[in-house]
């Protein structure tokens, strides 16, 4: 499974890039203004951060709108991939952009209909939200493992990106089901690290090894 951060902090990316284990970025407009900076001279340093493939959102709504910026943004570094939200207008241009060979992720997914169309259009990437479900009461988890199911099923070669994601439970529910990609925060990546009996066991080990007097 790849992992990627969902953020626009640069501080966060470059401590979860430290770890090694970090695969890509997703941003999106909520996050970015977050950070208050220009996007892209914050997609011009995350592309320096990363070596892998980073989400920039679109916030056009109309097919011309959102190929506009999505030529803008694919000049900006070849590992950009232009995330468009999952309406008519978006799916029609992620037809257009996966036919000239530019990445996309197609976001805003809340059901199995709508990956299908996304695969169809040949996303990239489909990023259902499983954290916002979930906040509906509407299992999350259940939409994955229709997606995957209805990807295998015919072969579709978009992967499968969790997000939305709240803890770490969300993934190892994702690694089971055979997601490709979980994003999450910076909070649930440190988590994934956490088990109190490692603490314990690591700190006896050494309180015992001081004993030794080596
Ligand atoms: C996905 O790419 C989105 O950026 C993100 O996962 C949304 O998460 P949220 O529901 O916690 O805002």
């Amino acid at each position: 499974m790849k992992f990627f951060i969902d953020t626009a902090n640069i501080n966060q990316i470059k401590e979860a890039a430290s770890m090694g284990l970090l695969d890509g970025v997703t941003t999106n407009p909520s996050l970015v203004a977050k950070e208050g900076k220009n996007f892209y001279d914050l997609l011009n340093e995350i592309v320096q951060i990363v070596d892998g493939p980073i989400s920039a959102e679109v916030v056009s709504t109309d097919y011309n709108g959102i190929l506009k910026e999505a030529e803008e943004l694919s000049k900006i570094h070849k590992n950009i991939v232009i995330k468009v939200p999952l309406i008519k207008e978006g799916i029609k241009a992620v037809k257009t952009l996966s036919s000239k060979g530019i990445k996309t992720n197609v976001t805003l997914c809340f059901s199995p209909t709508q990956a299908l169309l996304a695969a169809k259009a040949g996303a990239s990437y489909i990023s259902p939200f499983v954290g916002r479900l979930d906040d509906i009461s509407t299992n999350g988890m259940e939409l994955i493992k229709q997606i995957v199911t209805i990807y295998k099923n015919y072969n579709f070669k978009t992967e499968v990106l969790v997000a939305s994601i709240r803890h770490p439970l969300h993934v190892v529910e994702a690694a089971l089901i055979g997601a490709d990609v979980c994003t999450m925060p910076f909070d649930v990546i440190e988590k994934l690290f956490n088990h109190p009996l490692t603490q314990k066991g690591l700190e006896n080990f050494l309180n015992d090894w001081k004993k030794l007097n080596q």
